[in-house]
């Protein structure tokens, strides 16, 4: 891929180089695989929304559900964070975080609608599984009918596809997004604003923030 044909204007020798620092980034002592572009974004993010249920898919070590519970109380939000993950964290905890284990492909199990209909809204929801395409389009056709206008899917590390790797995962996230706003584009906005902030999509999340119209 040249950096003509690649969706971020972040080169490949330097988006390489804050992938190695994310991968090794931690908060409060517990890895955090996030970007400091994401981090500021989702700041922005929440508070502009001001969710009062964040639902994650793909809770790793739990660092960046605690963040967020840590964020949103800092802006004093009254958030319920849910991270979800084949194996949950066994070691960490924090107030208002719940890890529950379960699969992205088969979310009804572990979110049932007694659990969905019970959120308390806004909700938003964020995506960082496997990041293989299948993945991802299941956690985007599960969440489809729950979500409400004004609500956020965040479609995490599209950026894969700059980093060269998307063959690995079937295409990645971006296959899933395209694929999803063929049939649902009338439902939903890639907000540019975030996307684009710091020049075009310098985001690990590449046309990842998605919002319900
Ligand atoms: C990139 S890490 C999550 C990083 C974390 N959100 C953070 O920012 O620190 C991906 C996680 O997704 C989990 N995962 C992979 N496939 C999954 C699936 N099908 N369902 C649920 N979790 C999955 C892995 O176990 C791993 O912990």
């Amino acid at each position: 891929m040249t950096a003509q044909n690649s969706y971020s204007d972040i080169d490949y020798e330097l988006l390489m180089k804050i992938q190695q620092g994310a991968m090794s980034y931690q908060y409060r002592g517990v890895p955090l695989q996030k970007n400091p572009f994401d981090l500021a974004l989702y700041l922005w993010l929440l508070e502009q929304t001001r969710p009062q249920t964040l639902i994650e898919i793909g809770a790793y070590q739990g660092g960046s559900a605690i963040w967020f519970s840590d964020q949103a109380r800092l802006l004093e939000l009254d958030l319920k964070v849910f991270s979800i993950d084949l194996n949950v964290p066994a070691t960490v905890t924090g107030p208002s975080v719940n890890f529950l284990q379960g699969d992205a492909r088969e979310l009804g199990t572990v979110l049932p609608s007694s659990f969905m209909n019970a959120v308390k809204r806004p909700l938003m929801v964020v995506e960082d599984s496997s990041h293989m395409s299948g993945t991802t389009a299941a956690v985007l056709e599960f969440f489809d009918p729950w979500l409400r206008s004004g609500e956020y899917i965040v479609i995490e590390d599209g950026i894969l596809s700059d980093m060269r790797v998307e063959e690995l995962y079937d295409g990645g996230p971006l296959r899933a997004i395209e694929q999803f706003l063929e049939k649902r584009g009338d439902r939903y906005e890639i907000v540019r604003s975030l996307c684009d902030y710091f020049g075009r999509n310098v985001t690990w999340n590449v046309n990842g923030y998605l919002r319900r119209l």
